[in-house]
């Protein structure tokens, strides 16, 4: 099992989640969160000590995904097509091996749950 989370922009927020849910991955956890990441680092973080700035804390929507292995790439893929401008800010993908997952009402475990 695989967990997908990705870092993605509010204003893609709906359509990544409609066309994961059209091709049959509903399962999703999603936060509003704040992040910052590493496009400033070079050109900026000189300039943001000079000055005292603090590196902005930006809103971004995370998507938590727990998953298959084998449909892994097809849901980065998805997120990836939906969620892409090509500028900067554009978020990020993490993912990550899972070692179980249960069922609470039931006590069933493993892949079978997702
Ligand atoms: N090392 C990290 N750990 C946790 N979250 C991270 C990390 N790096 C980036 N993020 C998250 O991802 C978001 C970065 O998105 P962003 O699109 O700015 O990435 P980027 O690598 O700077 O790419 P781009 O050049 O397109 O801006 C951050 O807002 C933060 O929420
Ligand atoms: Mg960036």
């Amino acid at each position: 099992m695989k967990k997908i989370e990705a870092i993605i922009r509010k204003s893609r927020q709906d359509i990544v989640q409609e066309s994961l849910w059209k091709r049959g991955f509903t399962g999703m956890t999603v936060t509003e969160v704040i992040g910052s990441g590493s496009t400033r680092r070079n050109d900026y973080l000189a300039e943001v000590e000079q000055k005292g700035y603090r590196i902005d804390l930006r809103p971004k929507v995370k998507l938590e995904i727990f998953c298959n292995d084998e449909d892994a790439e097809t849901i980065i893929g998805i997120i990836m097509s939906n969620a892409c401008t090509n500028s900067v800010g554009d978020g990020r993908i993490f993912v990550l091996n899972v070692e179980e997952a249960i069922r609470i009402r039931t006590g069933e475990r493993g892949e079978s749950i997702l």
